[in-house]
C-alpha cells in the first residue's frame, strides 16, 4: 500500500513514519508513506494557500486551487482521497479494514477555519476522528494511518487483530501479565487453570462486561450468539442486584 498525506506540517510525519509499527511496516516494504506539501502547488506570488471566508467569519479558509491541483499531479485511478474534517463521518474498525483493502491512500489534512468546499468535489470520502475539534487534520490522518497499517497482512501476527476491542463491536477483555501477584491483586484463577473452554468463556463474558459499563451503544450492533447473550442477560441480572 502507499499512503500519501498533504499537509501544510510535514515536519510533523516524519518521527511518525520513523518509529514503531509505522517504520516496521515500511522497513517490510509493506507500506510507502510520502508527505506532500500542499504549500508546493500555490499559484500565489507570496505562496499563499489560505484566505477570508466569503461572507465574513472568523479565521481563514484553505483554497480550492492548491488541494486541487496537488491532487491532479498525484492521483491515479487506485488512488483513494480522503479528507480530514471534523464535520464527517465518525472513523471507525470498520472504516479500517475497509481502508486496509486499498492500494493507495491520500489523505488531505485540513487547518484553519477549515476547507473550501469545492474541493469536496474530488474527495472520495470525509472522516472525522471524534466529536471534537483539532487545530488541524494532521493527528486526525497519523491515526487513521496507524490503525490501517496494522491490520495490512504481514505487519503484524497473524491472528493478533482478530480479536481486539470492536471486532464485532464488543470491547475486547481485560489482559493480565506476570507477575501473576501484584501488591496482593492477583491475576483471576481461570487464565491460570489451562483451561481454554473456561478461559474463552470468561474473556467472552468480561469482554461484555466492559462493554456494558463504558460503551453500551455498541451492544445494540453486536451479533450475540445464544452463549453471548445468556452472558449478557445474566450481566443485566447482577447490576440489577
Ligand atoms: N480536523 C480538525 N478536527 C478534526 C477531527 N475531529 N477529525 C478529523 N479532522 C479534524
Amino acid at each position: 500500500m502507499k499512503i500519501s498525506i498533504a499537509t501544510l506540517f510535514d515536519a510533523m510525519f516524519e518521527p511518525f513514519f520513523m518509529t514503531s509499527i509505522m517504520k516496521k511496516a515500511n522497513l517490510k516494504n509493506l507500506v510507502q508513506f510520502e508527505t506532500i506539501n500542499i504549500r508546493d502547488y500555490t499559484k500565489d506570488k507570496h505562496t499563499r494557500v489560505d484566505d477570508y471566508p466569503y461572507g465574513g467569519g472568523a479565521g481563514l479558509v484553505m483554497q480550492v486551487q492548491p488541494i486541487v491541483d496537488m491532487l491532479k499531479a498525484i492521483k491515479t485511478k487506485d488512488s483513494h482521497v480522503i479528507l480530514l474534517t471534523p464535520a464527517a463521518p465518525v472513523f471507525n474498525q470498520a472504516r479500517a479494514r475497509a481502508l486496509s483493502k486499498k492500494s493507495h491512500l491520500i489523505l488531505i489534512c485540513g487547518h484553519y477555519e477549515g476547507v473550501d468546499e469545492r474541493v469536496m468535489a474530488y474527495v472520495d470520502e470525509v472522516l472525522s476522528i471524534g466529536d471534537y475539534v483539532l487545530t488541524g487534520g494532521e493527528l486526525a490522518a497519523m491515526i487513521v494511518v496507524d490503525s490501517v497499517v496494522r491490520l495490512l497482512d504481514g505487519v503484524l501476527a497473524a491472528d493478533s487483530t482478530k480479536e481486539e476491542s470492536f471486532e464485532n463491536h464488543l470491547l475486547e477483555y481485560p489482559q493480565y501479565t506476570r507477575p501473576e501477584t501484584f501488591e496482593g491483586d492477583q491475576v483471576p484463577g481461570v487464565l491460570l487453570s489451562g483451561h481454554h473452554q473456561q478461559i474463552r468463556s470468561w474473556r467472552l463474558k468480561e469482554s461484555l462486561r466492559k462493554t456494558l459499563k463504558y460503551r453500551p451503544d455498541l451492544l445494540e450492533k453486536a451479533d450475540l450468539d445464544q452463549e453471548a447473550q445468556a452472558l449478557l442477560n445474566a450481566l443485566l441480572k447482577e447490576s440489577e442486584d
